[in-house]
């Protein structure tokens, strides 16, 4: 593909499409897909369903599509919750309807199919847990081996079931995501493992397809946009979405991307709030968000590029407001998520009372995750069901009350 090539985002280097390699071998810096985009005809992609391959005219052209139908998420209009929050309009970008529950998939339906293109058996990737669930599926979908490398101990349950079940072979390493995701970078080299986290350039290509399902849902791109961050992946590539339609003159105004940490795994929010452009990495991260427990986000770079262009910004939330946030959607608009995705809302709230969004601002949060994922959650901070007696009387007690 002479119109497709990859570029370290810090020095600029380019390298061909079909060798496989993550960072610059000048300077380190991750690289991005570009291409020569022709004068994008909506009419060629009008008719298709909403999907990733509706946009395949921006993505990497393959022989063969390794796809499970993601994409086409809902964007739920949430009118129960902007009243809550005192808000005009408040939307949910409800990722948790993918073919397994996450964003994810977005991006494994191309990077599976690079992987596929260039010729790849064994595919490979650390995981907070959904990448892992992903990643399993689509590599069963392909008939390519899948390894995935998980914190032990400290991923959801649902994940780790959807993980095993789809056939994976998964290693629980005794220690953090940061240091799973060091084991996968070393091992691939040695054993010629093709790396599936968001270090892959063609996986962010897929996940920048909810920027364009958002815009086109809402007829206009929103003013902001707020998602929570973990490895810093899925915000780089909205970003790189918004860039691309903005270039192309597809849109005219950029949303705000504004992406959420949990307190005790925020990286990218402290560099924000200090204005700097670099990160410091967090050694021990922890939070009840075992999605986005990660303290050196590998697309750190893309990811306050993403913030500092748009305008936007980086916030932190407790576990608290995490778990406060997840029950308040659930109650208001009965969209279930997990809690990673719930510090999307959290953020929210936060930065309404700070003033630092705008009541009368379009909004699209973006839940990532679905909330079955992570069944031990609500079972440790939701009611009780009430034990009772088969008898109506006893019933009537409980439900008069
Ligand atoms: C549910 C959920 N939300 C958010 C994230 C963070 O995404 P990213 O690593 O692209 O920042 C993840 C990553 O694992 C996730 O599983
Ligand atoms: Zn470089």
């Amino acid at each position: 593909m002479e119109d497709m090539w990859l570029e370290c985002i810090r020095c600029r280097k380019k390298f061909p499409w079909n060798i496989v390699i993550y960072t610059c071998d000048h300077c380190g810096a991750l690289l991005d897909v570009k291409y020569h985009f022709e004068e994008p005809k909506p009419e060629r992609w009008r008719e298709k369903p909403l999907s990733v391959w509706r946009y395949e005219d921006f993505l990497p052209r393959v022989r063969e599509k390794v796809s499970l139908n993601e994409g086409g998420t809902s964007l739920h209009r949430c009118k129960r919750l902007a009243e809550k929050l005192g808000v005009e309009n408040i939307w949910v970008k409800n990722e948790g309807e993918n073919p397994t529950g996450s964003f994810k998939d977005r991006g494994m339906t191309v990077g599976v199919s690079l992987a596929k293109e260039l010729g790849s058996r064994t595919v490979a990737c650390a995981s907070t847990g959904n990448t892992s669930a992903s990643l399993a599926a689509y590599a069963a979908k392909a008939g390519l081996k899948c390894v995935v490398m998980i914190p032990s101990g400290k991923i959801a349950l649902g994940k780790l079931a959807q993980a095993i079940m789809y056939g994976a072979l998964v290693l629980a390493v005794e220690g953090n995501f940061d240091q799973a995701l060091s084991l996968v970078e070393q091992s691939s080299k040695r054993l010629g493992l093709y790396i599936l986290n968001s270090l892959n350039p063609y996986r962010l290509e897929g996940q920048k397809t909810i920027a364009f399902e958002v815009i086109e849902q809402l007829g206009q791109p929103p003013d902001a946009i707020i998602l929570p961050v973990g490895n810093a992946g899925n915000i780089s590539a909205i970003h790189k979405g918004i860039v691309e339609w903005k270039q192309l003159g597809l849109i005219e105004q950029v949303p705000r991307l504004i992406g959420i940490q949990a307190e005790g795994a925020a990286p990218i929010a402290h560099a924000y709030k200090k204005k700097e452009k670099e990160v410091v990495f967090v050694e021990n991260p922890e939070t009840v968000a075992t999605a986005i427990r990660i303290g050196k986000p590998v697309n750190w770079e893309k990811a306050l590029r993403a913030v500092y262009d748009t305008n936007g910004a980086a916030e932190t939330v407790t576990d608290e407001q995490i778990l406060q946030a997840q029950k308040l959607l659930a109650r208001t608009e009965g969209i279930f998520v997990e809690p990673a995705s719930a510090a999307s809302i959290a953020g929210l709230v936060k930065l309404l009372d700070a003033g630092l969004v705008d009541k009368n601002e379009r909004i699209v949060c973006v839940t990532t995750g679905h909330g079955l994922k992570d069944p031990d959650t609500p079972i440790r901070t939701c009611e009780k069901p009430i034990q009772i007696k088969p008898d109506l009387e006893a019933i009537e007690k409980i439900v008069a009350q």
